[in-house]
């Protein structure tokens, strides 16, 4: 099993959608049995509170429901718990630096570091961007499959 968590600061917009997004690729290629995937907050702002709306909306136009999923707060345990932990810009990874004290594991990575255009998902909670965001999780999640796909040898379809 491979375990990827996203993570972004409310655990209402960014992070669910992402989570959503490579649930969705994962299963289209037949491969939903070899992955866990998760999303969590590094605030706890949101804990307990249901998907933005502009991310339910989004999820809903490419047939994803992601109505059950409820905000939870990343834990120092989860460091052990995932193989792929996943921020969504820069802050993020200085917060998860500061609650797992380190990434000694190398298991952190910006989503968007594995494109040919290094960069921030912006937050749509201040831009109200949900379709940018998306395009912007799309892309990352691609990456992201190809790149978990090739260093765990998982033949991708
Ligand atoms: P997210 O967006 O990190 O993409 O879930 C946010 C959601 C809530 C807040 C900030 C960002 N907030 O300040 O409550």
């Amino acid at each position: 099993m491979v375990k990827v968590l996203f993570v972004c600061l409310g655990n209402i917009c960014r992070s669910p959608m992402a989570e959503y997004v490579l649930k969705d690729m994962v299963r289209k290629r037949g491969l939903s049995d070899k992955f866990i995937i998760a999303s969590a907050a590094t605030s706890s702002e949101e804990t307990g509170n249901g998907v933005h709306l502009g991310t339910l909306k989004k999820l809903k136009e490419i047939g994803i429901d992601a109505s059950s999923k409820r905000a939870v707060q990343l834990r120092r345990e989860d460091y052990g718990r995932y193989d792929y932990i996943i921020g969504m810009e820069q802050s993020n990874l200085r917060s998860m630096d500061r609650i797992f004290k380190g990434d000694i594991q190398h298991k952190i990575i910006r989503l968007l570091d594995l494109t040919p255009r290094p960069r921030d998902i912006a937050d749509p909670w201040y831009t109200g961007d949900f379709d940018k965001t998306y395009e912007d999780i799309y892309e990352g999640c691609t990456f992201l499959l190809e790149h978990i796909c090739k260093k765990e040898g998982i033949f991708n379809l």
